[in-house]
């Protein structure tokens, strides 16, 4: 063994506009066991848009979740976190063999592909194929100042980081490599403020989009259709669901637009990889997860309106439940992404 290496877990935090979320795993040879976790509502206006805005609420509420957690044994002092969704970029590039780094290479063409100045951000990579003639790369891009932010945050709550990482890549790590997913697929994660999706084929990502719904947002339309306080709304959404039979169908009308607007993103989605993918193969399904992968009926619509088998997401496959009264199937949704990111921190061989 290394004199400095380490076989403690990191946690995994996962930082939400509503609520943060920290998992952290034990190893048992090559398994692993939830050993602590627990979840802690940010107050309103804590974070916006993946921003920290109240950088003092903000560590007193990490402070409280990391005092307040369930299960058993020490919470490690170094994190693994993932950056915010709005903030970040990841796109597959297939470089030209030439006679400078691969680093240099992206650094040459990442001007033309990012929607951000690329002064303003930081990016790392990964080579997934290596051909005689060219390579090919995943790249990840975050906004400096969002990295920063957190990783100074971090720091005031006596926390190392020991990674941040972009958000499909966490629930890829669960969902598909520690799950033993091969078939090509759609990951849908339908969070309170924001939604994404990445296509999964061949032993990676091949690219990520935000979709234009949220949880909030269709709370907003509900409240605003039918004269509802936000709250009520909200509460209507998930006793609903896309059940034509509840509440004459009100709501499951207004879900309906919304989920024909993750199925037009999903279609598009598809006709991309179709167009742009020499090697692609079709996706075999679609996994939700999130919250929002919880209202009633939303896999068959959208099956039914895109044409490929559509299932929630079982992130307790190869992971043992620890508290099923706590993580019910509904919250489970919820927390892949801190999951996934604890598998990161759990030095399991392969995420090293
Ligand atoms: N049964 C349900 N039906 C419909 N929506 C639901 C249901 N249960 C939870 N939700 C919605 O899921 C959303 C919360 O999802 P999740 O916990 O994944 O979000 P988050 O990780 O906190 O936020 P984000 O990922 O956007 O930063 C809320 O908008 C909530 O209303
Ligand atoms: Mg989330």
């Amino acid at each position: 063994m290394g004199f400095l290496s380490t076989t403690e877990s990191s946690f995994g935090l996962d930082i939400s506009q509503r609520d943060i979320r920290l998992v952290q795993l034990a190893k048992h040879g090559k398994k692993v066991d939830i050993q602590l976790y627990s979840e802690l509502h940010l107050p309103v206006g804590c974070l916006e848009a993946g921003e920290i805005k109240n950088p003092k609420v903000f560590l007193e509420s990490l402070k409280k979740l990391m005092h307040t957690k369930h299960g058993r044994g020490h919470l490690s002092d170094e994190v693994i976190t993932v950056l915010p969704e709005q903030k970040t970029f990841m796109k597959i590039f297939d470089l030209p063999k030439e006679n400078i780094s691969v680093r240099e290479q992206i650094v040459k063409i990442l001007p033309q592909h990012l929607p951000f100045d690329p002064e303003s951000m930081y990016f790392d990579f990964q080579v997934i194929k290596r051909e005689p003639t060219r390579r090919t790369v995943l790249v990840g891009a975050c906004a400096k100042t969002i990295v920063n932010s957190y990783f100074e945050i971090l720091n005031q709550a006596g926390l190392s980081v020991v990674a941040m990482e972009i958000e499909a890549s966490v629930i890829d790590r669960l969902l598909i490599e520690y799950n033993d997913e091969k078939d090509p697929q759609i990951i849908i994660d339908f969070g309170a403020n924001r939604s994404g999706l990445f296509l999964y084929d061949q032993g990676s990502i091949k690219f990520t989009v935000s979709l234009p719904v949220s949880g909030i947002k269709t709370d907003q339309l509900i409240a605003s259709t039918l004269s509802l306080d936000l709250e009520k709304a909200e509460q209507a959404k998930i006793a609903c669901g896309m059940d034509p039979a509840k509440a004459n169908g009100a709501i499951c009308d207004i879900l309906n637009k919304i989920v024909e607007e993750v199925a037009v993103s999903v279609t598009q989605a598809i006709n991309f990889y179709d167009n742009n993918f020499p090697e692609h193969q079709r996706p075999a399904k679609i996994v939700l997860c999130g919250g929002g992968a919880n209202m009633y009926n939303i896999n068959q619509t959208l099956q039914n309106k895109i044409g490929l088998p559509t299932i929630i997401s079982d992130p307790w496959k190869n992971i043992k439940n620890p508290n099923p009264s706590y993580f019910t199937p509904q919250k489970s949704q919820s927390f892949v992404t801190a999951m996934g990111l604890a598998l990161r921190g759990a030095n399991l061989e392969k995420y090293l």
